[in-house]
Formats: structure tokens, sequence, C-alpha cells
């Protein structure tokens, strides 16, 4: 199921979510729009939180911002109990924007810059996860100039590969993420030789939308055998766990997935006979991807006989890259013709200038008219977080819903937003 779980159609054969007729929001906000049910979002946190909690107490989830980052969604993630991933000043500086505790804030990425580190020390944030040795002498000279101390822990490339696009998978040996299996020791020991940087332990990631459990239990083990002789307090296994993105995908859910990761982690960290750590778990997708849903507007039709009928809508690649640059699959329906039966197969075109700009190929649909309202499910994980301005279309408004009220918690960007730093005028 990859709809938000308020999902219903209502007495006027239209899809509502939270309570909201999608086809009044669109009225309201206008299209393209992102909606956001936060019933669904603060239900995955709690799904979360206590899969992971009841089997093993000494967990933090941590919700990687990279997914969407947005300060009203990271207040709600903040209230349900999570902390927050950040890979770059511009999360990090959302998080503080948010409230977010920074004490459970952990800074990732392969080649953060020295003023983003300084920036990270200084605001004592919970733990940065160092990507490379490089990284780390930038870190020890940073930490000396400025007579702070920092919680780190090393980021590890588990020379695994998860089955997921290539482009999203990390773990895999010939990956610009993370240290090497054989030289974390090494890298452990320089951070001992250092005054201000505490090892607290190891953090690996193996990539993004996986739908096999096994991977993840291949870290496991790789992570707890590294672990020996390391005084290793805490393991941040990073997130992944994929999600119906289709509408068929057939997925582990958060319990499965729970059960089996900390039945497993137990079982090794018996075996090597080491102090249980604190488990860290960073996911992303499978917290916000099935609570949105994208609405745009139908424009243009086209009928190319024998061939195929595209149906162009007011947004596409622009506001959901994910097509285009990994063959995503997506599914809709129209909104406003929720209880009508599917009578024609269309192809979903976006309306920037590149013929790739695909949103979904080949779907049922009830007969398409102008005017037609489309939503799109799944789409609350790195759609708006990797949205351009290309053909300088501003980015897409947010709403919220809940309980039949709707709250804006993103502006539509306007054409001045969008000259905003042009210096010439
Ligand atoms: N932790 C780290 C260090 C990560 O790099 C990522 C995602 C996550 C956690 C969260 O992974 P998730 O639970 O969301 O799978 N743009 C791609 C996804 C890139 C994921 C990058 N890293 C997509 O649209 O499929």
């Amino acid at each position: 199921m990859n709809q938000p779980i308020t999902a219903k159609i209502n007495e006027k054969g239209r899809l509502e979510i939270g309570g909201c007729d999608l086809v009044d929001l669109a009225a309201e906000f206008g299209t393209p729009l992102y909606v956001m049910d936060e019933v669904t979002l603060r239900g995955k946190c709690r799904e979360y939180r206590t899969a992971f909690k009841n089997r093993y107490d000494n967990t933090l989830i941590i919700f990687a911002n990279k997914a969407l980052c947005n300060t009203a969604i990271l207040k709600i993630i903040q209230d349900e109990g999570l902390g927050a991933d950040v890979a770059s000043g511009g999360e990090l500086f959302t998080a503080r924007k948010a409230g977010c505790n920074l004490k459970t804030v952990y800074f990732h990425g392969n080649n953060k810059t020295q003023k983003e580190l300084m920036e990270a020390v200084e605001l004592e944030i919970g733990r940065i996860v160092v990507d490379n040795l490089d990284e780390l002498a930038l870190l020890d000279r940073i930490t000396v100039k400025l007579g702070k101390k920092i919680d780190i822990l090393f980021r590890v490339n588990p020379g695994i590969e998860a089955h997921t696009h290539e482009f999203i998978q990390t773990g895999q040996i010939d990956s610009k993420f993370g240290i090497s299996k054989e030289n974390v020791a090494e890298a452990v020991k320089l951070a001992q030789r250092t005054k201000y940087l505490n090892f607290i332990g190891l953090h690996s990631h193996i990539g993004s939308q996986i739908f096999d459990i096994e991977p993840f239990l291949k870290e496991i083990e790789i992570l707890c055998a590294l672990s020996e002789g390391m005084n290793v307090e805490e393991i941040n296994l990073g997130g992944g766990l994929g999600i119906d993105h289709s509408g068929s995908d057939v997925v582990p859910t958060i319990d499965q997935f729970a059960e089996e990761v900390v039945g497993h982690f137990k079982k090794c960290w018996e075996k090597h006979k080491l102090a249980e750590p604190r488990l860290i778990l960073e996911p992303g997708r499978s917290i916000v991807g099935n609570a949105g849903v994208t609405l745009y507007s139908i424009g243009g039709i086209k009928e190319i006989p024998g061939i195929r009928k595209y149906v162009s809508v007011d947004g596409g690649m622009a506001d959901n890259p994910r097509p285009i640059l990994y063959d995503a699959q997506y599914s809709a329906i129209l909104a406003n013709k929720a209880r009508k039966p599917v009578g024609e197969k269309v192809t979903v075109a976006g309306r920037f200038c590149e013929s790739g700009d695909k949103l979904i190929k080949d779907i049922e649909l009830p007969k398409v008219e102008v005017g037609d309202i489309l939503a799109v499910f799944a789409t609350g994980a790195y759609n708006y977080s990797m949205a351009s301005n290309y053909n300088r279309v501003g980015r897409s408004a947010m709403v919220l819903v809940n309980n039949g009220a709707p709250t804006l918690i993103l502006k539509r960007e306007s054409n001045e937003d969008l000259t905003l730093n042009d210096v010439v005028m």
C-alpha cells in the first residue's frame, strides 16, 4: 500500500487525505502541490520507535533530513522523539530553526566543508560522522583551534552490494563513501591520539530503497567484527529500508525489519562477547515517503494514433526528478474521478523542456480531461528535497493535512523569489 493511511474516497467521489478533499486543496493552494499527511508521518515515527525500543531499549531513531527537510516536518519528527541526521550546513541550520535538540544531531557527508565542520563543533552537536582520514585531520585541527571536544563515529564502507538502483547503492567497495574495513582500526588509533576527538563508534549506510533485509544483517556482522578491541559505545546502521513506491512493491514492515535486525544484532554481540552498544537507525524514505502525495493539474493531451497518448501535467522532473534519475515507478489516480473505472492507458508527461520528463509511463486512468487533478502517491521522500528550478519554474508549495484542516508549511516560490539573487537588474 503506497497511499497515506487516511486516504479515502468521499461522498463526492473524490480522493481525500487527512480529511481534506484533494480537489479543494488544488483549488485553494494551486498545483503542483505537495500534500503531507500528518497521521501517516507520526505513525511511521511511532512504528520505528516502538518496533526498536520494545526489542532493544538502548536505541535512538534519527530522521535522515535529506529525504525531506523543512521546519514544520522537523518539528513533528522532533515531537515524536526522533533525532536528526543532517548532511550539510543548510540541513543543520534548518534543524536549529526547527528547535531540534542538537545533541541528537548527527552530521554526515563525504566532503563536509571546513566552515560546516567548525559550525558543528561550535554548536556542540551530538556526533560528527567522519567519512575519511583527511576529514579526521581537518576536524582535529578545527577542534584544537576552537579548544572544543566533539564525539565522532567513523563511517565504514562495509563492501556490501545491496540490491537497489546502482545510483543509490552506497556500501559497495567502489564507493566514494566511508573508510574501507581494512583501514578502520588505523583511523581509530589516529583519533585516540588527538586531544579533542572522542571516538564513540561505527556507522555504515549500505544504500536506499532496499527491500531485502539480508544485506543489513551482513552489515551488522561486519560492524560487530570490526568492533573487537575498539571500545565501541555506539553502532549506527544508517537508513535504507524501502517503501512501496509503485503500488505493487512488496516490502518488509518496519516491525519485521526491527525483529530481524535486533535479533541478529543481539546474537552478533553475544557471539563476540562484547558489551552491547547503543543502536542508531537513520531512516528517511520509510518515515516520510508514503505520507506524501503530489497533486497536478492536467493540461494538454496529445494522442499519437497507434503509438501513445500523452497527458501533460503542470509539474514533472523539477518537483520529482526520481523517474528521470532512477527510472522510479509511481502510481496515481484522478482525484476528481476517484470512483470512475479506468478506461485508457496514458503516459503522464511533465512540463519541462526535456523529452525524458515523463512522470509515469503507461498508466491506466479513467478517461482523462483537461483540468482533471492527478494525485501521485508516495512522493514524500526525495521529491521536494531534490527539486530544482529548471526552466525557472518556482518550487511547489507544501501543505500538511490533518483532521480536515490544511496548513501551508512551504510557500510556492514566486517569479520574484526566482530573481532574488540576480545581481544585475
Ligand atoms: N543515512 C545516510 C548516511 C544516508 O546517506 C541516507 C541516504 C540515509 C541515512 C537515509 O536513507 P533512506 O532511509 O532514506 O533510504 N535520492 C535517492 C536516495 C538517496 C539516499 C541517500 N542517502 C532517491 O531518491 O532514491
